[in-house]
């Protein structure tokens, strides 16, 4: 693996102020039963590595969505690099997406009808990106992530743990201020998971921040500075073992 990465640490907002604010926030979906989110408030420093645990049914999914701008609290606010995420239209919430969120997921979420490269290409084309400059960029994740031997095959032909390398790509593609995963080895065998693990790390060395939602209690440990417990719906642990790496890669 190269010792650059091709993520971009510098925070569109100084260190100070927190890339997530979350501020009370509530997400109730009807019914019966609790409020899958209930008053959380959550802030998140550029550069840090926060993981999030919890039972099944606590609330960490919900809480990733909510930051993708991919749901809406029923009440609170959730500000991101900025911008504030719970009341963008449908149209802002995907450009939000494009620019400030790579998000990888349990199951990788590929398109298996595209090559490798386009699926990494995707992202860039949405947000525009020239062409030529899209392509240099996909080739130098997919080599920075070991997997450049892959461009031109489809996903379905790749193990779990290239598939997410993949998917890590793509959600790094236009460079997002965030990267949020949930579960991301959650499909992985022991050693294909280690990867992922070693590779959030890295990325997190190198300055870029994440959000990481795991049941895998070493991965919540080994990637992050911090984690957060949740129990349903409500944060009932944070603890930071030590400070969020200061990045020091040079940048492509
Ligand atoms: N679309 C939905 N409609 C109704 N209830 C929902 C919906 N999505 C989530 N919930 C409920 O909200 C609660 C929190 O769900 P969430 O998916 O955030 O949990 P989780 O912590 O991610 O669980 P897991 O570890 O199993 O992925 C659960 O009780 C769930 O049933
Ligand atoms: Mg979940």
């Amino acid at each position: 693996m190269a010792t650059t990465t091709p993520t971009d640490p510098t925070p569109a907002v100084p260190p100070t102020t927190p890339i997530i604010d979350i501020h009370e926030v509530s997400r109730a979906y009807g019914g019966e039963g609790p409020p899958a989110l209930d008053g959380v408030s959550l802030r998140v420093r550029a550069g840090e590595a926060v993981s999030v645990i919890g039972p099944s049914g606590s609330g960490k999914s919900t809480l990733l969505n909510l930051i993708a701008g991919l749901d809406r609290p029923t009440s609170g606010g959730v500000t991101v690099d900025g911008v504030r995420v719970d009341t963008l239209s449908e149209a802002g919430s995907a450009r939000y997406r494009r620019a400030k969120v790579g998000m990888v997921f349990q199951f990788f979420n590929l398109l298996d009808d595209l090559t490798v490269a386009d699926n990494v290409l995707l992202p860039a084309q949405l947000a525009g990106m020239a062409k030529a400059e899209a392509r240099r960029r996909a080739a130098s994740l997919l080599e920075y992530l070991g997997i450049d031997r892959h461009s031109a095959a489809y996903p379905g032909r790749l193990s779990g743990g290239e598939r997410q390398r993949v998917a890590v790509a793509r959600a790094l593609m236009n460079r997002p201020p965030l990267l949020l995963a949930d579960e991301p080895t959650g499909a992985l065998d022991t050693a294909s998971g280690e990867d992922v693990r070693e590779l959030l790390t890295e990325l997190n060395a190198d300055g870029q921040t994440i959000v990481l939602v795991t049941h895998d209690l070493g991965l919540a440990e080994s990637c992050a500075q911090r984690t957060v417990e949740l129990v349903d719906g409500r944060i009932v642990r944070d603890v930071v073992r030590a400070a969020a790496p200061r990045a020091t890669a040079v940048r492509r």
